[in-house]
């Protein structure tokens, strides 16, 4: 069965001690009343190896925002798959609008970087999403389609493992939200092109969360539509009362 899932991206937010502050506060609040869906927090990664301990595993999952699409080795600066997965993390975000557009992250490196992910027990929170420009132009079905490139090699069992976010970069700390009928339509239209590709179950299995100026007053609206699985938030996630506000939209 598909899982519903609210996951914070932290992005490069909160120093070690805030982050700890901040996931330690989460922990307290989801105890005292447990959440309905999956939650999971996405953190630098400085902060993981001090951010698995401190919160109930059977309530909050933990991740990075990104991990390098090489196994080990002379990559200065790079941190890899399995010291991710060796802090105890279990999720990654990869192929995130910004670290595609500022960082040049491109189809192939993505394709490397999932099954590294994989490969060390990982679940890669798999991002894509259209800029303005293609919105306007009508071309987001060919978008995502074209970034979604970078899972459709794997197997079918290693695809069920994925989870996906779509998010549309014109919504991303914009302050705009697509609307519940856009965030809708496509992903429906993902989720033809799964079921296209892998068969109906594996689809219907997928989760797809929407991600892009996701807060309290719109997140009931926006996960109420059957293809929208949840969401993937940034800036509401860095205070305990957005995110457990957008938390509780699945109440
Ligand atoms: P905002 O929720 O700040 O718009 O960011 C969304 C996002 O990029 C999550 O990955």
């Amino acid at each position: 069965m598909r899982k519903n899932i609210v996951a914070g991206n932290w992005k490069m937010n909160k120093n070690l001690q805030e982050g700890i502050a901040l996931a330690k506060e989460l922990n307290e609040a989801l105890t005292a009343d447990k959440p309905n869906c999956d939650v999971v927090i996405c953190t630098p990664f400085i902060h993981l190896a001090s951010v698995t301990p401190i919160v109930d595993a059977a309530i909050i999952g933990v991740g990075a925002e990104n991990c390098a699409d090489k196994v080990s080795g002379a990559y200065t600066g790079e941190v890899s798959a399995e010291m991710v997965a060796s802090t105890g993390a279990q999720y990654v975000i990869l192929g995130h609008s910004e670290r595609r557009s500022y960082y040049g992250e491109t189809v192939e490196i993505l394709e490397e970087k999932v099954k590294l992910a994989l490969a060390n027990n990982l679940t890669p929170i798999f991002c894509i999403g259209e800029v303005l420009e293609e919105r306007q132009a009508e071309k987001q079905n060919e978008v995502v389609a074209a970034q979604l490139a970078s899972v459709f090699t794997l197997s079918a069992e290693d695809f069920g493992k994925i989870i996906l976010a779509y998010e549309p970069v014109w919504a991303i700390g914009t302050g705009l939200t697509a609307t519940p009928e856009q965030a809708q339509d496509i992903h429906a239209y993902i989720r033809s092109l799964i079921a296209e590709k892998y068969g109906q179950e594996v689809a219907e299995n997928c989760s797809i969360l929407y991600g892009g100026s996701c807060k309290p007053s719109n997140a009931k609206e926006l996960f109420a539509n059957p293809d929208v699985d949840g969401g993937l938030i940034g800036g509401a996630a860095l205070k305990v009362a957005d995110f457990k506000g957008i938390i509780d939209a699945f109440k």
